[in-house]
């Protein structure tokens, strides 16, 4: 029952909500435009702020409810692991030939049923980021290190090797973004039309 849950929060995780709203909204699969990302940063940047807002809305609540099933059906499977599940498919979706989103708002779904402080410290830190640089993506990066920091404050060692692991997941989504930051291209967040679309 384990695995089928892992699978069922992968399968929630595919769940591609940045392709169906562009689809609707744009008439367009959005990662043909902008920084090509499947989520809510280039949801927003793409569609606005309404859109971007279900999209975001869709990518948590794939994470909260794959974290909540095990729960609800008294499954011995750790939350956070059927919300890594989750994460992995939002990045690698199923629904959506494997190009997905950078890992974000679904991991903040997944943290805020898992372990809402760490949630809100994580999450507290990622917008202190953005706020301090205009950088999404470097807020996005934070989020990775201050999880692996603050795994050391809880007793299960096997959340310190999941977001160990963590680390070089995200570098890899964001290796676009880090490139654009070596470059200076990065776009900042209230950077307009910088992608020719
Ligand atoms: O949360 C995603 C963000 O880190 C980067 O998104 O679209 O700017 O590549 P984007």
């Amino acid at each position: 029952m384990e695995s089928v849950l892992l699978f069922v929060g992968y399968l929630l995780g595919s769940i591609p909500f940045a392709l169906v709203v562009g689809r609707i909204y744009y008439g367009a699969d959005i990662r043909d435009y902008g920084s090509g990302n499947l989520g809510a940063t280039n949801s927003i940047r793409l569609l606005g702020k309404k859109a971007g807002a279900v999209v975001l809305a869709g990518d948590i609540f794939k994470g909260v409810l794959a974290c909540l099933l095990p729960i609800w059906l008294e499954v011995p499977l750790d939350p956070l692991y059927a919300g890594a599940a989750a994460v992995f498919g939002h990045c690698f979706p199923i629904f959506a030939g494997f190009r997905g989103g950078k890992a974000v708002a679904t991991t903040a779904g997944v943290l805020l049923v898992a372990d809402p402080i760490l949630c809100l410290i994580t999450f507290g830190i990622f917008f202190i980021v953005i706020g301090w640089t205009k950088y999404v993506a470097a807020g996005s990066l934070a989020i990775a290190p201050v999880l692996f920091l603050f795994s050391f404050f809880q007793e299960k060692i096997e959340y310190t090797y999941l977001f160990a692991l963590f680390i070089p997941f995200m570098l890899f989504l964001h290796r676009t973004n880090i490139m654009n930051f070596i470059k200076g291209i990065e776009p900042k967040i209230n950077d307009k039309n910088i992608y020719k679309d």
